[in-house]
């Protein structure tokens, strides 16, 4: 099974950027130790800033992987143009976010991929991106 992580605009800062919301943790920290936990997973991660670079990882692996985790980052509130490269892939797609956007300021509320995605994991740390692993292996 291969799923691929997908980390929008400023997710590069974990660890660093507003500790008290997104934690203390670097994803490259929790990486390897999502790999130890689920071997059976061929686990591959990408990070862009960029929108349209998102998009180029989303088409290149979106026919070919078993699942993808994106964290959208900002673009999750914004972007139509991922909402439609989700609904044009075959591969399913899993929106996380570390924060529950729900307790946050309004404008996180809405999110423009979910129409698109199988299911959104929010809240829960990066322990968000295990649980999207969890929903995908069942
Ligand atoms: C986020 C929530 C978004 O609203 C925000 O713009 C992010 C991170 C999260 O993981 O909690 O960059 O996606």
């Amino acid at each position: 099974m291969r799923i691929l992580i997908i980390n929008g605009p400023n997710l590069n800062l974990l660890g660093k950027r507003e500790p008290s919301i997104y934690g203390n943790a670097p994803m490259e920290a929790l990486l390897p130790q999502l790999q130890k936990r689920y071997p059976q997973i061929e686990l591959h991660y990408y990070q862009s800033n960029i929108e349209g670079e998102l998009i180029d990882k989303l088409q290149e692996v979106g026919f070919a992987f078993d699942g993808i985790i994106l964290n959208a980052g900002a673009y999750t509130h914004t972007s139509i143009a991922l909402l439609d490269c989700i609904r044009a892939i075959s591969t399913p797609v899993i929106e996380v976010h570390i924060s529950n956007v729900n307790t946050r300021e309004e404008y996180r509320r809405h999110s423009m991929i979910a129409a698109g995605c199988k299911g959104t994991i929010q809240g829960f740390g990066l322990d968000s991106y295990r649980l999207a692993i969890e929903a995908f292996i069942g």
